[in-house]
């Protein structure tokens, strides 16, 4: 029997439930003392939108968005993750289906459990590939090919991960790849059968883009440290530019906080920018995303393309992020909650939460169409309410 989904915190419980507490820890938590993580969510809470009335919302409202060049049925699709067969086998495949059904983009990251090639298939027009520069230019160079072999048309270089990030519940629960069968964790597996059986059934996840690249020694242990090495602290503007230069489709650079960043990123060629802090992951200290995102509209040319992600939960949520500036939204770890507690229909349920949550603050909002819903958010920036408003205070 299909549960009525009401909230994304609810699909968060029951992946609570579901979830070994090593996977559920995995994809729930962030860096440091997690307060980057808060502040991404308290930004979106404490941010407030002044509704309009005596505006005739009857009918049809449209949720389509224009990005790179495309209409999306929705302003929202899936960010990229890693390892994401690690909290539910399939993961990959089944929200790259689920994307491509309901319009919406979905990133294939570099470290993602499933190739590039087969994603791309299962998400045909709606798939991007992201990309991380680890410390072999070998290897991106032939990422790079194989995305455009594949068919990809936009690409996601992401900045923000010159070092893994220091995660202490990774670390707390000694979570290293190949796992590691202690009588904690083989008892975390017996407590969570529904998770056990299904990644009995399906192995171990495996990093399906790189362990080609791991060559002779590709046992578990040494691909493990393969992919730490994946991402590297070489990625400098030269090297960004050196990609922009190679890759033929579109370029979204993510992972940029500062608006002096974020004029550069467009400045040296890129298509979008992703305001992201990788769902505080990293730098425990940086900015909620919400909160630097007015100021770098205002630092990049008129028009050009911002994305938004870290702790969008809600379509309201949606509506608050481009009202202060962003034209697209991404979203992790709901997604992640929602295959992890509901499999495949789990991800199909988000969408239809999400977008029925969004005609409704649109419809509150007095705007039919996400162009007005912009239009009035450019208007709000400019009075104090948008300074005591849509702009957080924290
Ligand atoms: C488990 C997990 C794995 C992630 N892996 C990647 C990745 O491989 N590449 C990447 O660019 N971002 C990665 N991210 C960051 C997301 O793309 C996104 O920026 C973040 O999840 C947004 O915050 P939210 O989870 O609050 O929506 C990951 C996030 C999570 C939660």
């Amino acid at each position: 029997m299909t549960r009525h989904l009401i909230s994304v915190d609810d699909l968060r419980q029951e992946a609570r439930r579901r979830l070994p507490r090593f996977a559920f820890d995995f994809i729930d938590g962030a860096a440091g003392s997690e307060a980057g993580l808060r502040r991404n969510r308290a930004a979106f809470e404490d941010a407030v939108l002044r509704p309009r009335a005596l505006v005739d919302v009857d009918g049809d409202l449209s949720t389509t968005a224009e990005l790179l060049g495309r209409e999306w049925a929705m302003p929202f699709g899936v960010a990229p993750i890693g390892l994401a067969g690690l909290a539910w086998p399939g993961m990959d495949r089944i929200l790259a289906e689920a994307a491509q059904a309901a319009g919406a983009p979905y990133a294939a990251s570099t470290p993602a459990t499933a190739t590039l090639e087969s994603l791309r298939r299962a998400a045909p027009t709606s798939a991007w590939f992201q990309l991380y520069v680890g410390r072999s230019q070998e290897i991106v160079d032939d990422l790079l090919a194989r995305a455009a072999d594949a068919g990809y048309d936009t690409l996601i270089v992401t900045v923000d991960v010159p070092r893994p990030g220091r995660r202490r519940r990774d670390l707390r629960n000694r979570f290293a790849l190949p796992l590691r069968y202690t009588p904690a964790f083989v008892w975390d597996l017996v407590t969570h059968p529904a998770w056990s059986m299904a990644a009995a059934h399906n192995g171990p996840p495996r990093f399906a883009n790189l362990e080609r690249y791991a060559g002779a020694s590709s046992s578990a242990a040494s691909l493990a440290e393969f992919q730490a090495a994946q991402s590297s602290g070489r990625l400098d503007w030269r090297l960004l530019t050196e990609i922009r230069r190679a890759w033929k489709g579109k370029l979204i650079v993510k992972g940029l906080l500062a608006p002096s960043d974020a004029a550069r990123a467009a400045s040296e060629g890129a298509d979008a920018v992703a305001v992201s802090n990788h769902g505080g992951r990293q730098l425990d200290s940086a900015p909620a995303t919400l909160q630097v995102l007015p100021a770098i509209r205002q630092a990049v040319p008129d028009g050009f393309p911002l994305l938004l992600d870290g702790g969008v939960r809600s379509g309201e949520d949606i509506v608050k992020a481009l009202v202060a500036g962003a034209d697209y939204v991404l979203m992790g770890r709901p997604f992640l909650y929602a295959v992890a507690a509901r499999g495949r229909t789990g991800a199909s349920d988000l969408f239809h939460l999400l977008r029925m949550e969004l005609l409704d603050a649109m419809a509150q909002m007095g705007c039919r169409t996400l162009q007005e819903l912009t239009m009035r958010g450019s208007e709000e920036r400019h009075t104090s309410f948008g300074e005591q408003g849509i702009m957080t205070k924290r």
